[in-house]
């Protein structure tokens, strides 16, 4: 690796607070089971929206309690109190929530997949860990292996599979960080852009055939970016709006790379879901959604504050104390959050942002989920 340890290490913990949030989750008994029993094979790749314990296997860093108090209770390698959207998609099909490439000592023999992504990625710099580039790579050392063992994937496993990815939050987010002006940040989206675009590429080369592609959320209304930044230009709904612009300028690019690679790779599927409304929609009307919980109905409130945080209202972030630590403070009720740390969503929004995800009405194609399972 050309990257020296430390730079690597302040990278991580660079990204570990400027993470993004992304996946998606659904109810369990939905109409999109494999009818079959035949889940698809899943690889997935991104950043803490979908890392399901790689930070943690692949890095020793910690994520405690509270941290999966809602569903695991205990922690499971995740940012948020519970489930994140990837692991409700995988229970609408009923496949096993995917295992980090990166452990090895989960048991998991990869049959149904692995999953490549890592809290903190982005696409940029490409050969830095664990960029969309290195996890793609990582991937392809995966196939290799096993073609030559026979085992877990074959040939037509990788053909078959279907390849996941979420990533472009923490581009976004990182380039803020570092005080580019909007149209400087602007200016890096094609080469963003083209990273993604060379991914997939790299997979279809590899064999895969079927893609399923989230676009950003609204980088603006994360509790952490309101709380941090100075001189915010606010929106209707209280988020920034030259984040959101920034991420939807992204989006649109994003749906015209998919455009463009549907017709230039053959024989391919690819699914794009708009993240960003889903969540756009749910931080702007809170209060009209929720669900039922023992016979009351749980609305969300105060999408803009962090369940677990320091500093209470407006919201509830402290880069110094973040969630988990000691000194750091969490709601009682997570299902009443849309933000679990400032940062990332709770196991409540995870939900809501998959249901409408398997919904198809935020997918082109409008393909169900299901599509993928094995025939
Ligand atoms: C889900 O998977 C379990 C275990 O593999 C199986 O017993 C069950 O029948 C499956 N349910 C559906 C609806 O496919
Ligand atoms: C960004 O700008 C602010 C004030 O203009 C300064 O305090 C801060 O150190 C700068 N951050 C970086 C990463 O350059
Ligand atoms: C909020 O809900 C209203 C009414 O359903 C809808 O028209 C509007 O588009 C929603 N807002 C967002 C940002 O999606």
């Amino acid at each position: 690796m050309a990257v020296g340890r430390r730079s690597f290490l302040r990278g991580v913990l660079f990204s570990f607070l400027y993470i993004s949030l992304a996946a998606s989750s659904l109810p369990a008994h939905s109409q999109s089971q494999c009818s079959s029993a035949h889940p698809p094979v899943i690889f997935n790749f991104g950043d803490s929206n979908s890392d399901t314990g790689a930070l943690v296997a692949g890095l020793g860093f910690p994520i405690d309690l509270p941290n999966g108090r809602s569903f695991f209770h205990a922690s499971a390698g995740r940012l948020s109190d519970g489930r994140l959207v990837l692991d409700f998609l995988c229970q609408s099909i009923n496949t096993s929530f995917l295992t980090p490439y990166l452990d090895s000592l989960s048991g998991s023999t990869f049959t149904n997949g692995a999953n490549f992504a890592v809290v903190g990625s982005s696409t940029l710099p490409k050969f830095v860990p664990f960029s969309l580039h290195i996890q793609v790579m990582q991937f392809l050392h995966f196939r290799a292996r096993s073609l030559q063992l026979g085992k877990p994937i074959t040939q037509q496993g990788f053909h078959d599979a279907l390849y996941m990815i979420d990533i472009g939050q923490n581009d976004i987010a990182d380039s803020f960080a570092k005080n580019m002006s909007f149209t400087q940040v602007a200016e890096r989206i094609p080469t963003v852009l083209a990273q993604i675009e060379d991914g997939v590429k790299s997979l279809y080369d590899g064999g895969g055939r079927k893609f399923w592609i989230h676009n950003t959320g609204p980088v603006g209304c994360l509790p952490q970016k309101l709380s941090m930044v100075k001189d915010k230009d606010l929106d209707p709904i209280g988020c920034i709006s030259s984040y959101n612009r920034a991420a939807l300028l992204f989006n649109e690019g994003l749906r015209r790379s998919c455009e463009k690679m549907r017709s230039q790779l053959r024989d391919s599927t690819i699914v794009y879901v708009d993240i960003y409304s889903i969540k756009y929609d749910l931080i702007a009307n809170a209060t009209k959604y929720g669900k039922f919980l023992e016979r009351h109905e749980l609305r969300f409130a105060s999408p803009l504050m962090a369940c677990c945080g320091f500093g209470g209202p407006p919201y509830n972030y402290d880069i110094r104390v973040p969630c988990g630590q000691p000194a750091s403070e969490v709601c009682g009720v997570g299902s009443r959050s849309v933000s679990w740390d400032g940062i990332h969503y709770t196991e409540a929004a995870n939900e809501f942002v998959a249901s409408k995800v398997l919904s198809t009405a935020y997918s082109v194609p409008r393909l169900r989920f299901n599509f993928f399972c094995r025939s």
